[in-house]
């Protein structure tokens, strides 16, 4: 097969940069389109649309937001394009949720000093992914659904091509290309406790095995109302919309950590607050507070958080028009990712570029806000695809060796040889639990060097691992066990880069070096291939226009 262009995701950001590069590529993807994660997205989407609020205050807010770590160049192409952003979906078709006046309705999301946030009830993702997908098929573009993307070839420095797993026939094929962009999602499935159905760090993980660096992968978002038992998405609409929080004693306990901004703090700052809820004994059963939109109505809550009461109402039996929802906080975005500039060009190798969730351009910095990851995947992801046009310009296809997927049959064929050994899904929970207890809301040096210890033990299990399922068509567990090792190689990047940054910035937060550190830490970590190792780098941030403050709510 040959492509001018192999893009892998069918997310939002996969398929908006497929709609700039129509007939010359294809979409390589493991899902269908329609249950890619950005489908999971519900509260909404970022733009200034009221004349009365400004760019600048959008800017001023992603940059506090990201507790200045976000490259400030970066955060202002994205937050000047969000405006041409809602236009272009609503000519997609996606019908906003609107005010009684019939314009676009925006609510207030953590971290933001105006309602900014446009959104379709509490299904925001699903309708955005609809809409562009609708797009993408008028355009023809080629999606190849339920392929599997195990390699990115590299030849000279250049990526030239990928090895794909055909799930339905179970045969590797060898794809070549002239560019490669990556846009499958984060890595939130490291975790056990994640909103995250899906998102298992495969672009992550390839890139960094083509030798591209990763950058920030420390910084891991917590949302702070993922519901407790299951860790399902409670929307931070839910507060935007009024909800409190409240601990067993019934107070709004985010006085105590937020007293201007309360439940719409942003994240890192909401999640830390409920974790030291749970810690000083005021949380129920000492894992969970309550989210609580009794006060709203049914009315209200049936208007605009259906899906969010739905899986509520299934999950714990609670409907939350009339009791209050047991909520914890739970993994939700990776900030970190492949490093790429505005244009998703990750540099090296040549002609391998990163959008989405995957990239780290980086606009999130240490904190994500609600409703800039919507955003980013279509600013970024058109950007790519123009990008992308232009240089494969000027490339050819390049033969691929004939071995191209040579080690992943052998990796295949020898979990096809072991009947015995450590299950995939026992070693992935030992995994996710590590995660959860050690590189969590809070961690120490000392909770880092034992994640650090465990992890290096569940890397030796994985050596050992086997699959009950030998046959070819659509042998999930062999996906599996694919995206455990890298999942297990990413979540030793988090733990290095979590260890050496001895400062708290945005979601890191160290309590034994609480403090944020500009003089030392203002700076990205870069994680490097290296001799089957890893090796970390730095670089500077992006400073324009707004130095670094103190960072209150
Ligand atoms: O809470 C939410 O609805 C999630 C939104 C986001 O992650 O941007």
């Amino acid at each position: 097969m040959q492509f001018d262009v192999v893009i892998v995701g069918a997310g939002l950001a996969g398929l908006r940069a497929a709609i700039e590069l129509e007939g010359r590529c294809a979409v390589f993807s493991k899902f269908y389109p329609n249950l890619s994660h950005s489908t999971e997205a519900q509260g909404g989407i970022n733009a200034v649309l009221d004349p009365v609020d400004k760019t600048e205050n959008h800017f001023f807010d992603t940059v506090k937001g990201s507790d200045w770590l976000g490259d400030q160049d970066k955060i202002d192409i994205l937050v000047q394009d969000a405006p041409r952003v809602i236009s272009e979906m609503q000519e997609w078709n996606v019908s906003f949720s609107q005010t009684n006046q019939g314009q676009v309705a925006q609510r207030p999301f953590g971290g933001q000093n105006f309602n900014r946030t446009c959104f379709v009830a509490d299904k925001t993702g699903h309708a955005l992914l609809s809409g562009t997908l609708a797009k993408a098929r008028e355009k023809d573009i080629q999606i190849f659904s339920e392929w599997f993307v195990t390699k990115i070839v590299v030849q000279d420095g250049k990526a030239v091509g990928v090895v794909a797993l055909e799930l339905s026939s179970g045969k590797f094929h060898s794809v070549a290309c002239k560019a490669v962009l990556l846009a499958t999602g984060g890595a939130g499935r490291v975790y056990g406790r994640t909103t995250n159905e899906k998102n298992t760090g495969d672009g992550i993980f390839l890139a960094f095995e083509a030798g591209a660096p990763i950058m920030d992968l420390e910084f891991v978002q917590f949302h702070p109302t993922t519901l407790f038992g299951s860790n399902k998405l409670m929307s931070e609409g839910a507060r935007g919309e009024g909800g409190y929080l409240r601990n067993k004693n019934g107070e709004r306990f985010m006085k105590n950590y937020a007293p201007d901004k309360m439940e719409l703090a942003p994240r890192d700052v909401v999640a830390r607050a409920i974790t030291r809820e749970i810690l000083a004994g005021r949380a129920f059963e000492d894992e969970y507070v309550h989210l609580d939109l009794t006060h709203l109505g049914k009315e209200h809550v049936l208007e605009k958080l259906p899906q969010i009461r739905e899986i509520a109402l299934q999950r714990t039996g609670k409907d939350m028009i009339s009791e209050p929802i047991p909520v914890q906080p739970g993994q939700h975005y990776t900030m970190g990712g492949v490093a790429t500039d505005a244009d998703g060009k990750t540099g090296v190798p040549a002609g391998l570029f990163a959008a989405g969730e995957c990239a780290c351009v980086s606009v999130h910095g240490a904190n994500r806000l609600g409703g800039n990851s919507l955003l980013e995947t279509l600013v970024f992801g058109r950007r790519a695809g123009r990008a992308i046009r232009d240089y494969v310009e000027g490339q050819s296809f390049v033969g691929l060796p004939a071995d191209a997927a040579n080690a992943d049959a052998s990796f295949r064929d020898a979990l096809f040889k072991r009947y015995e050994g450590e299950k995939v899904a026992d070693v992935r929970r030992e995994m996710g639990a590590v995660m959860d207890r050690y590189v969590g809301v809070l961690r120490t040096e000392k909770s880092l060097m034992e994640a650090r210890a465990r992890l290096a033990e569940i890397r030796k299990r994985f050596q050992n691992v086997f699959i009950y399922d030998h046959s070819h068509a659509f042998n999930n567990d062999l996906v599996a066990a694919f995206e455990l090792k890298g999942m297990l190689k990413l979540a030793e990047i988090m733990v290095e880069g979590a260890l050496m940054r001895k400062e708290s910035r945005g979601s890191h937060f160290r309590e034994d070096v609480p403090g944020r550190d500009d003089e030392k830490w203002l700076k990205h970590t870069l994680a490097f291939k290296d001799d089957d190792g890893i090796r970390l780098d730095y670089k500077p941030v992006t400073v324009t226009t707004l130095p670094p403050q103190k960072r209150e709510y």
